[in-house]
């Protein structure tokens, strides 16, 4: 391989382009994780955290990828043979139910198209029609990263207490944390899942459980076998900034700084920022004549968006052009859909012109690898990110959270 000059485009959906503070701040020489300054870190870190969850109550960090808080969440929560109830938004939903199913859980699987999220109807009605309570959680995937649909959390939360029933509520956070608006303690969620490499701009390596009261109290009974993933010794060395084994310290670093930068930016602005990007982006896609996969707007998501290629089109062979000719990563269409979408990452430390230059080269790339479609999608983003600044964006978001 020779030399590439300029920075590569890293816009698959996660990892994300880490930033330079971050970079710089892993940089630092690794210290005693059982010293003092150790302890003042950690302290920092799981206080800040509380912030990006909107949380009062703990969050514990694993040195792992976001499967291991996925298998975290229900171990600590549930026994053999407990029934939980999950639904099929796409190929990450389907990866936990497996997780789910290996662990001896016995999952029930809603059908669906991975072009919608979970409707919290379809919830009401499960949760009403189970009279003995035999469910015990309800398992939801808030942003799933294979169709770039956003399920709707707290409407979730509401049809599981129309419902009345007292089954355990866990999101997936992995793709919204930090992008997304996600609210751990409003909306009632027992256990958030989420990982490192992604809205907190981090490298992978690391993964949080946020967990509620509700969720603790649970663990006291829990009988799905534990021990790296248990709760209660991670929060007894916790409560002084420590880890109950060897922590990844130097990613400790970065998450200190990502947490800084995502509060000095304020986490309604961040938010605010993704949904301008990620309308700019489907402008594009629209203007392109090419298909967005998810089909509800209130459904769009803020940090992908996948594209459905133009029948006769292999997805993967275009993103190899774009590869190849513009040094640009693409996410490629996973299960069900491998081939037939390419997605675009929009999330994390992105900007403006990163996008710009993101949608260059998807436009030149569907030029080059002959993919039929209108010109003009660059332009259409452009003259949206114009004509819309960030502090309008920003304000349009508060007023109408406020209104
Ligand atoms: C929504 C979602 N859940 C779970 C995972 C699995 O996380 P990991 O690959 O870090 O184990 C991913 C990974 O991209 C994801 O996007």
């Amino acid at each position: 391989m020779s030399h590439r000059s300029g920075r590569h485009f890293l816009q698959i959906p996660g990892p994300t382009n880490v930033p330079d503070r971050i970079l710089r701040a892993i940089e630092r020489p690794t210290i005693d994780h059982r010293g003092p300054e150790f302890g003042a870190l950690g302290r920092e870190i799981l206080a800040g955290l509380k912030e990006i969850f909107r949380t009062a109550g703990p969050v514990v960090i694993y040195p792992a990828s976001g499967t291991g808080a996925w298998e975290a969440a229900l171990v600590n929560t549930l026994s053999p043979g407990d029934r939980v109830l999950m639904f099929e938004t796409g190929q990450f939903a389907t990866l936990w139910r497996r997780l789910a199913e290996r662990l001896g859980l016995e999952v029930e699987f809603v059908a669906g198209d991975w072009r919608r999220g979970v409707d919290p109807e379809a919830v009401e009605a499960k949760l009403s029609e189970d009279r003995d309570h035999a469910v015990k959680a309800v398992c939801v995937v808030h942003n799933e990263t294979s169709t770039g649909v956003t399920s709707r959390v707290a409407e979730v939360r509401a049809a599981i207490d129309r419902a009345k029933h007292p089954a355990l509520f866990f999101v997936d956070t992995i793709s919204s944390l930090a992008s997304i608006d996600y609210r751990h303690d409003e909306w009632g969620v027992d256990v958030t899942v989420a990982g490192s490499q992604k809205g907190l701009m981090l490298p992978p390596g690391l993964s949080f459980n946020a967990i509620s009261d509700k969720a603790l109290t649970a663990a006291e009974s829990a009988r799905l076998a534990r021990s790296y993933w248990a709760w209660d010794e991670m929060l007894k060395a916790n409560a002084k900034g420590y880890f109950p084994y060897t922590p990844a310290t130097n990613l400790l670093y970065g998450l200190r700084e990502a947490i800084d930068m995502l509060l000095e930016e304020g986490l309604d602005q961040v938010f605010a920022r993704h949904a301008r990007l990620a309308e700019a982006t489907r402008r594009a896609v629209r203007a392109w004549g090419l298909e967005i996969l998810c089909v509800d707007p209130r459904e769009y998501s803020n940090s992908l968006t996948a594209v459905l290629m133009p029948a006769g089109h292999d997805a993967d062979a275009f993103r190899a052009t774009v590869l190849e000719r513009f040094d640009m990563s693409l996410g490629n269409g996973l299960g069900k859909v491998q081939g037939k979408v390419f997605r675009i990452g929009h999330l994390g430390d992105f900007n403006d012109l990163m996008l710009s230059g993101t949608l260059a080269g998807v436009e030149m790339g569907l030029a080059a690898a002959g993919v039929p479609h209108r010109r003009g999608g660059l332009q259409a983003a452009v003259d949206y990110l114009a004509g819309v600044s960030g502090e309008a964006a920003g304000a349009d978001l508060r007023n109408a959270k406020s209104g």
